[in-house]
């Protein structure tokens, strides 16, 4: 389907989902979370694709946030709704089955940082800034910034960031484990194509299991998540992928996974 703020694109097994207002720095209204709650619905239900790379138009920006001129008119019962679609959003990226890497050229600030941290993989050009500033519109984070900032970061960099709104560079983001790589502007989309083929030649159940046990499994008490693990590594024993995968170890050659 087509559309009006987002473009898609495919190469191989790799979906790039671009929100494209750059005039607006790509913030996030009401019709582009529902345009993206769809795309990765699609994405998560196509079987050719294994990875999705999100993204935001432009070198300027990632995604600025939410869009204030929109949301500043909402009523109360508005902004709840606003609140709990933007966290559906980002607990349907969280919760995909397949890796999601975040290719971040400029400002991820607000809903922008929150999106970025929904992701399971974030790689940041050097010139990329990181922020919740909702502090500065009398506004708290309402897409999870809060609770995932915590869980990233830790409660020290989660009060800080929230409570200044003051924006980091990403070589701090990167040394506070908000992102997994920083490179220059120019290496930004090599780095982010060698992650995402990388991604996709691996073995897609495998994958999806990692994802449960780290993101459920790391909710839960050490006693549940390990037994999460247990669940998870014994039904990769179900997979043609793990017979292929030990096979091709012990006949020296590359293995290729088909996800069954
Ligand atoms: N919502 C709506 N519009 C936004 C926006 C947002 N979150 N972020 C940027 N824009 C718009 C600007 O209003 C401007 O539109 P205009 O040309 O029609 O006036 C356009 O995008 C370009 O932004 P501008 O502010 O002119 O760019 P800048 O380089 O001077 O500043 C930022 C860049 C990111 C520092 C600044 O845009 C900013 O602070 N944005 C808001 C960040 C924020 O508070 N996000 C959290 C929202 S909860």
């Amino acid at each position: 389907m087509a559309y009006r703020n987002l473009e898609i694109g495919n190469r191989g097994a790799v979906r790039t989902i671009t929100v494209n207002r750059p005039d607006k720095l790509n913030a996030l209204n009401r019709d582009t979370l529902n345009e993206l709650t769809l795309a990765f619905t699609q994405a998560a239900q196509d079987d050719a694709i294994r990875v999705v790379v999100l993204t935001g138009a432009g070198e300027k920006a990632f995604v600025a946030g939410a869009d204030i001129s929109e949301m500043r008119n909402f009523t109360p019962i508005q902004a709840q709704a606003f609140s709990r679609s933007g966290q559906r959003l980002m607990s349907t990226i969280e919760r995909l089955g397949k890796p999601v890497i975040a290719r971040i050229p400029g400002f991820a600030l607000g809903g922008g940082m929150e999106l970025a941290m929904a992701c399971h993989l974030r790689v940041a050009s050097e010139k990329a800034r990181f922020g919740q500033p909702e502090i500065n519109l009398g506004l708290i984070p309402g897409f999870g910034g809060t609770q995932r900032l915590l869980r990233l970061a830790g409660r020290t960099a989660a009060l800080e960031l929230c409570l200044t709104g003051i924006p980091i560079p990403a070589e701090r983001a990167y040394v506070l484990g908000i992102v997994n790589q920083v490179v220059a502007a120019d290496a930004l989309d090599d780095a982010v194509a060698t992650l995402a083929e990388r991604l996709a030649a691996a073995a897609p159940l495998a994958a999806s299991g990692i994802l449960d046990a780290i993101l459920q499994g790391g909710e839960a008490a050490i006693d549940q998540g390990l037994e999460f693990e247990t669940q998870g590594f014994a039904l990769a024993f179900a997979t043609d992928d793990m017979r292929e995968g030990t096979s091709a170890f012990l006949e020296k050659r590359q293995a290729e996974f088909k996800g069954r």
